[in-house]
């Protein structure tokens, strides 16, 4: 397959193409990024790197943070993890406070703001050095330890955490988080801070591609069959209320962010990761999901 062939045709018809989205505000630092960047990259397990544009300038990773904690917890919690939070499609937006209140505080997927809450909170939990220990399983897992959060980016998000101080309450109303409200909410935006490029993504999610081994030197991060769940989730949860309409268009497991990048994986294949800030109004980035159906069209394979 000649993959960079493939991509050079959807650089050429992006170039044609203006989003009609806007870029994420509610998070003022975020609405200051230059909404012409794009940046796609494939990692092929078999043939290396292809790839164009802003494929190696970072940006705010967000909500794809939660594939990683996520990661950890099972790592570190095992099958009782589920029962704090389900593995359901919400049909809802990320944010949504109205099936919490009616399903008594157990939120329906990790993917979905509550449920990574939940996740957070049971990380702080387990370990001694949370922060550390997310920061370390990015530097492991992508063999770069420059890897950090953007400072102005976790502020700006701490002094507009309404809803996700909302969401953290209520579950603690129903005796689902056991941390402080601020403890948990300073971790979990802490996670969603952490800026990555294209290429790193592509190199991170390279153990949901590849049987939970790294590439680089085979180490064994994840399960299999941990890898199947988490594969699984991102396919059915990754992009929230337009999860089915991302399988429908594109066909593999992903997770987007509101910094607008979007990673998503083929397994047995290829990583690939899309960066362009403008979102759609389900918060995904629209040229990002444009590109990535692009991506199976062309190359005429998705895991369906
Ligand atoms: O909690 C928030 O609202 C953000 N830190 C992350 C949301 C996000 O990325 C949703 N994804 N599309």
């Amino acid at each position: 397959m000649d993959y960079q062939q493939i991509l050079n045709q959807i650089k050429d018809e992006l170039s044609t193409k203006q989003s009609t989205g806007k870029v994420a505000s509610y998070i003022p630092e975020l609405a200051k990024i230059n909404s012409e960047k794009f940046g796609m990259h494939l990692h092929c397990i078999n043939s290396g790197h292809y790839n164009f544009g802003d494929n190696e300038e970072r940006f705010s990773i967000q909500s794809i943070s939660k594939v990683f904690t996520l990661s950890r917890a099972m790592s570190l919690l095992g099958d009782d993890l589920f029962k704090r939070v389900d593995v359901e499609p919400s049909g809802n937006p990320f944010n949504s406070l109205v099936q919490l209140e009616y399903e008594q505080g157990i939120p329906r997927n990790p993917f979905i703001n509550a449920g990574a809450l939940v996740i957070s909170d049971a990380l702080i939990s387990e370990l001694e050095h949370p922060k550390k220990d997310f920061l370390d399983f990015i530097h492991e897992i992508t063999g770069d330890s420059s890897i950090t959060i953007n400072p102005q980016v976790y502020i700006s998000e701490k002094k507009h955490s309404y809803r996700n101080a909302a969401l953290l309450n209520l579950m603690k109303s129903f005796g689902n988080i056991e941390n402080d409200i601020e403890t948990v909410l300073d971790f979990y935006i802490y996670q969603c801070s952490v800026e990555m490029s294209c290429k790193e993504l592509s190199t991170a999610f390279m153990m949901y591609a590849n049987q939970g081994k790294k590439l680089a030197d085979n180490t064994q991060i994840l399960s299999p069959q941990k890898v199947k769940r988490i594969n699984a989730i991102m396919q059915t949860c990754g992009f929230y209320d337009e999860a089915g309409e991302f399988s429908f268009r594109v066909g593999l497991p992903g997770k987007s962010g509101v910094g607008g990048g979007i990673a998503a994986v083929h397994p047995g294949q290829y990583t690939v990761t899309v960066w362009s800030p403008c979102l759609n109004p389900k918060g995904n980035s629209e040229l990002g999901m444009h590109a990535l159906e692009q991506l199976t069209t062309l190359t005429g394979l998705s895991i369906f």
